[in-house]
């Protein structure tokens, strides 16, 4: 077991997360609320029962039941709670800036407006701007075709200024990220930061053609890489950060124990790795949870958890001098246990 002194540590150290779908953070007890609230009936009697549901084999059979729980979400202000609820558990675990994945086609297709999805999540995260950064990626569902993507690309556009990159979830496998490069060049074109998951449950040639072709700043997951010698030096030279989630990685099998999870091998291997939650209320914890499994699997120590904490904040979009201010506050914070 690890030390409860290191567990503190990861608890109070200062960090970002960069991998969070917050349609993933939303809690039984919220979605109950909600379905409540909009008087709308769920295919599971109770809280439990639907806790009980999240037994998931693979990606495909936990996205069927996040799909599912999301139906509940119709208005601005469902938005505005989802999204308060997991920024007051981020700041409970000390994470000082958060970029967060929404996915606006699974709302815009039960025609719920652009604006009610945007605007609800923006404005929970301007209410706690004093506490806790919060930037926005807008994701792509990569089962779905190129036209919607384009389609929901333009029905973001007038807000443009809440936004500051996009990205590509769901469905990996037959879904390669060369389906949405033209996409992709357009939202390079309008300044956009740009992130895709590759390497999920996905092959290594999709974490190539995440980097070639959609021309990536960072891959999320992107733990396959191993499985390809060439590619893995190519993430190390480069310094393309990995988005990894532990706690999902495991319920979603990509690995089928944590004490074979490969974040120590890759952080060792000198790729700039960070760790992340990804769906926090359907795979067991919210960030410090994730560090706190990995740390305690991987055996890793203090020194694991201050380039970890470096690492959230050098590969994130933050100006040169706000990072730079981040980092100095983690080295302080790592200086002061030491003394
Ligand atoms: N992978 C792909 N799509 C997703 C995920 C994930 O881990 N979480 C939410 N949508
Ligand atoms: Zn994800």
């Amino acid at each position: 077991m690890m030390s409860s002194t290191l567990n503190k540590l990861l608890q109070e150290m200062p960090k970002a997360e960069l991998h969070i779908h917050i349609e993933g953070s939303l809690q039984p007890e919220r979605i109950f609320a909600l379905a409540e609230r909009n008087h709308l009936t769920l295919a599971y009697p109770s809280i439990d029962a639907l806790r009980a549901a999240y037994a998931f084999t693979d990606l495909q059979s936990f996205l069927d039941i996040y799909y599912a729980g999301a139906s509940v979400l119709l208005t601005e202000q469902d938005f505005y709670d989802m999204t308060t609820d997991y920024l007051e558990a981020a700041l409970a675990d000390n994470v000082r800036h958060t970029e967060i994945f929404f996915d606006p086609q699974t709302h815009t297709a039960r025609g719920v407006a652009m604006a009610t999805v945007i605007n609800g999540i923006h404005n929970a995260c301007l209410a706690l701007a004093d506490k806790i950064s919060a930037k926005l990626i807008l994701c792509f569902l990569r089962h779905l075709s190129e036209e919607d993507a384009f389609a929901t690309l333009e029905a973001a556009l007038p807000y443009r200024d809440k936004f500051i990159g996009v990205g590509l979830d769901s469905s990996e496998v037959g879904n390669p990220p060369e389906k949405f490069s033209r996409v992709f060049a357009r939202c390079r074109e309008l300044g956009l930061h740009i992130v895709a998951h590759a390497g999920e449950e996905g092959p290594p040639a999709y974490i190539h053609t995440a980097l070639d072709d959609l021309q990536v700043e960072r891959i999320d997951h992107g733990v396959r890489c191993l499985e390809d010698a060439a590619l893995t030096a190519r993430l190390a030279q480069q310094q393309i950060p990995l988005t990894v989630c532990p706690l999902s990685n495991l319920k979603l099998r990509v690995v089928q124990d944590m004490r074979q999870h490969n974040l120590r091998t890759l952080l060792e291997k000198g790729l700039l790795v960070t760790i992340n939650s990804d769906d926090p209320a359907y795979f067991g914890g919210y960030l410090h949870a994730n560090f706190s499994a990995v740390f305690d699997a991987l055996q890793m120590d203090s020194s694991h958890a201050q380039q970890l904490a470096k690492n959230s904040f050098q590969a994130a979009f933050l100006p040169d001098d706000v990072k730079a201010r981040y980092l100095a506050e983690v080295d302080a914070f790592f200086a002061a246990q030491a003394a």
